[in-house]
């Protein structure tokens, strides 16, 4: 119990909620769900993505709860204690949750830019230099500045995370959650309202199915793929989440909670993003990858017009913002939490805000690489431009064009599929349906054993193969 203490837990039920919801809900479902659904075939797409859900990113959410409450550790100390052959996969999520809160960082930067500049905007001072691409590309080319803002926004993670788990991250996401929740919905509304919404909509849901026909493959991959990116899966974050839960609490619930809130909000996202693109930008507009969010949602909110198109720009890019910081933290919870705990098992003091101070200070440091290349569009400080020093005649492809593609094909494409997969397998073949059940407190089942067993390995190796050839295409 004294333990149990020194490591901190949620206060409340809605407080683990607004917790894992918070971490689910980030730029993957504000910015990545919109278009890649009206990429892959709309509709068709949200029927792959949710039975996805059902069979893989569910049992796996309650998968990882369950193991970090049963041990009372978080990723390698949980993985440890459940087999002590294996906590590599502890240190998997470890890795991968740094590296993604480093360019998590440069991207919660930008969004802190855009929100800062429509309140200067809308209070009459100047704001932005330019609108759209010009802007894009001159803000993020001044490096000194980007990098300052990726600081903040990596400060603002780590001074969160000192604050302890409940008096830190329950307590900010139990705010910002419900705000971020209510925003969206008005601005969701408002697109709903325009004459042209309706060619938005038809954009992101209308169903192709025969595209998902030709392309069942990628479509596959990119509907797992976005679907474990979104739920936080092997990341060790659910693991760590899930060890500051009282043995009270209803896991196999709270995981369906999640799943459903993550997704009501990505469909949210899908009604709002593309549409207001297409109603205000055009069908011309850049609808996919950086573009669609400095570039063209800008645009949407100038093209409104007038204080009240600031205004909602403003609202806009602080939704993004609170989506950003809540999954941020969770990231970063993953190495503190690690460490914390490998103190308190050698009887040291947690020092809990020294571990969040030097962790922030880790991932500010490893965020300047994707700064420093502005995301890719200063070609001669890109990974290939460096590696063609070594490597003359290495090839332009997906991975080395930035930075931040080099981290995120690091993280989404090796190691949190690897990291699902050996989740999945330890569940299924070495822990036991059982365990994770006895855990949660409902009756062991024919259905999820063959999840965990066949059904989660096979679609892992799958999302790592059609991953790593996306990204060497
Ligand atoms: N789920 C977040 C998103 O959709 O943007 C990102 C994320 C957070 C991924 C935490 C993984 C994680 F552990």
């Amino acid at each position: 119990m004294e333990q149990h203490h020194h490591r901190g837990n949620f206060g409340s039920s809605i407080g683990f909620l607004m917790a894992a919801i918070g971490s689910a809900v980030g730029l993957g479902n504000l910015w990545g769900f919109p278009y890649k659904m009206g990429a892959n075939g709309g509709a068709a797409f949200l029927i792959v993505y949710l039975v996805l859900i059902v069979a893989v990113g569910f049992p796996v959410l309650m998968g990882e709860i369950a193991i970090g409450r049963k041990t009372g550790r978080s990723a390698v100390g949980a993985f440890r204690r459940m087999d002590g052959r294996f906590p590599l996969v502890g240190y998997m999520g470890v890795i991968s949750g740094t590296v993604v809160v480093a360019y998590y960082s440069v991207l919660g930067g930008l969004c802190l830019r855009y929100c800062f500049g429509f309140l200067l905007e809308f209070l009459g001072l100047n704001g932005f230099s330019a609108t759209g691409a010009a802007f894009f590309e001159s803000f993020s080319q001044s490096t000194g500045a980007l990098i300052v803002c990726s600081g903040l926004f990596a400060g603002i993670t780590g001074l969160i995370l000192a604050g302890g788990v409940q008096k830190g991250i329950e307590k900010f996401s139990s705010v910002v959650m419900p705000l971020l929740f209510v925003m969206l919905v008005a601005l969701v509304v408002y697109i709903a309202r325009q004459p042209g919404a309706a060619e938005g909509y038809r954009f992101v849901f209308s169903p192709d199915f025969t595209y998902l026909k030709e392309n069942f493959f990628s479509v596959v991959t990119t509907a797992a793929g976005q679907m474990f990116f979104s739920l936080s899966l092997a990341m060790g974050v659910m693991v760590a989440y899930g060890s500051y839960l009282s043995k009270e609490e209803n896991i196999a619930r709270d995981a369906a909670v999640v799943c459903g809130a993550d997704t009501l909000i990505a469909i949210l996202a899908g009604s709002l993003v593309i549409p207001a693109a297409i109603t205000f930008v055009g069908p011309d507009a850049h609808l996919s990858g950086m573009k669609l969010l400095f570039v063209t949602m800008h645009e949407v909110f100038y093209n409104i017009g007038g204080k009240f198109g600031l205004l909602l720009g403003f609202f806009f890019f602080l939704v993004v913002i609170i989506a950003a910081f809540t999954s941020s933290v969770s990231l970063l919870e993953v190495s503190i939490s690690c460490i914390v705990d490998r103190r308190i098992d050698r009887h040291q003091p947690p020092k809990r805000r020294t571990v969040a101070l030097a962790c922030t200070v880790l991932v500010f440091v490893m965020s300047l690489p994707v700064a420093l290349d502005a995301v890719g569009l200063i070609e001669g400080r890109t990974p290939l431009a460096l590696l063609r020093h070594l490597f003359a005649s290495l090839p332009a492809q997906t991975w080395n064009g930035s930075f931040l593609d080099l981290y995120d094909m690091l993280t989404a494409s090796c190691l949190m599929p690897l990291g699902a997969l050996l989740t999945s397998l330890l569940i299924g073949w070495r822990y036991g349906t059982k365990t994770i059940t006895d855990e949660c407190g409902i009756r062991e089942n024919r259905l999820l054993t063959i999840c965990y067993k066949v059904i989660v390995p096979i679609v892992m190796l799958v999302v790592l193969y059609g991953q790593i050839r996306s990204f060497f295409g």
